[in-house]
């Protein structure tokens, strides 16, 4: 199939109440293993490439690589800029032939990240192309803070329900408590679902939830186990994930799951087979562990069987 939409993708989610996953891509093989897993699960998938995934392999290369696998297959495939920071890396992705693009503009002031979007809105809809946009700050936030602290880092659904009206965006990432990275709680792992669901209410829209991945336990005890560090890290673990997507998540952003999985996969083969000079014969185990936390992500999120 030719690319689509990922607002094709998501009006299905939103409707029947699932979500798809929006990976990251940070090389080839991260690509194949999407597809791969996408592919065994029947599951639509969002190739998400972020600016600095186009600055190592080029827009057109990624726009080039995913169109062939996408043809190849029967499967809605979208692909997204992931935390476009301005209108330079927007058009940059149109241009290469991206069919949806995130106007990341929350550090701004609202009435800031408003404009910005209304204009990337205003570019991206006569073309097709879907249109992201972010509210709040991707930042986890303690149990002990004050309200007045959780408000000013958190969406507030009010504003959320007049961006959504005023800007004419296609989905929300709406800050509710995760972050990027694979250190995203101190304490227990705490979304506001309240709040979620007041933005869900007063939109009605697809949402997304950046900062979703769940540090998964095997990959990062071979990590570890191999020579890597990674205490302290902890994710959103999956029961989190679910009830955040029956409070209206249908986007699942997730890089860092399969970063871990990929160098964990890495760093035992490069041990355990210290004479490799076959690059492929390292990176193609890696690739298949990435597919295993990709498929059991499937799963999770309800997008298995959608395609
Ligand atoms: O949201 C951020 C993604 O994990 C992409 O990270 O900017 O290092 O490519 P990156
Ligand atoms: P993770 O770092 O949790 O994988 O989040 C990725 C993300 O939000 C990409 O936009
Ligand atoms: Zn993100």
């Amino acid at each position: 199939m030719s690319l689509i939409s990922a607002k094709d993708i998501l009006e299905d989610a939103n409707k029947k109440r699932y979500a798809v996953g929006a990976f990251n891509i940070n090389n080839m093989e991260f690509l194949q293993a999407i597809f791969e897993a996408a592919q065994s699960e029947n599951s639509p998938i969002i190739i998400a490439a972020s600016e600095g995934a186009i600055k190592y392999a080029g827009a057109e290369m990624l726009v080039a690589m995913t169109r062939t696998l996408a043809q190849n297959s029967k499967l809605p495939v979208a692909l997204h800029l992931d935390h476009g920071s301005n209108l330079n890396a927007v058009l940059i992705a149109i241009k290469a032939g991206f069919t949806s693009v995130m106007i990341d503009a929350s550090h701004f002031p609202y009435e800031e990240n408003l404009k910005i979007t209304k204009q990337i809105v205003n570019i991206c809809h006569p073309l097709g192309i879907s249109v992201e946009a972010e509210l709040g700050r991707l930042k986890g936030v303690e149990d002990n803070i004050s309200v007045a602290e959780r408000d000013a880092v958190l969406v507030n659904p009010t504003e959320a329900k007049d961006f959504v009206g005023s800007s004419g965006i296609d989905f929300l990432a709406p800050a509710i408590g995760t972050s990027h990275g694979a250190f995203k709680f101190k304490g227990e792992p705490k979304l506001d679902f309240e709040r979620l669901k007041k933005v869900k209410e007063l939109t009605g829209i697809p949402l997304v939830l950046h900062g979703a991945s769940s540090v998964p336990e095997e990959a990062s005890k071979k990590f570890e186990e191999f020579g890597g560090n990674l205490k302290g890290a902890k994710g959103v673990p999956f029961e989190v994930l679910k009830e955040a997507i029956k409070c209206g998540i249908n986007k699942v952003n997730t890089d860092t799951d399969l970063r871990i999985a990929f160098l964990a996969k890495i760093r035992e083969s490069v041990a355990l087979d210290k004479s490799q000079i076959d690059p492929r014969k390292i990176f193609g185990p890696a690739k298949e562990y990435v597919v295993e936390v990709i498929k059991e992500r499937m799963k999770v999120l309800g997008s298995s069987g959608r395609a």
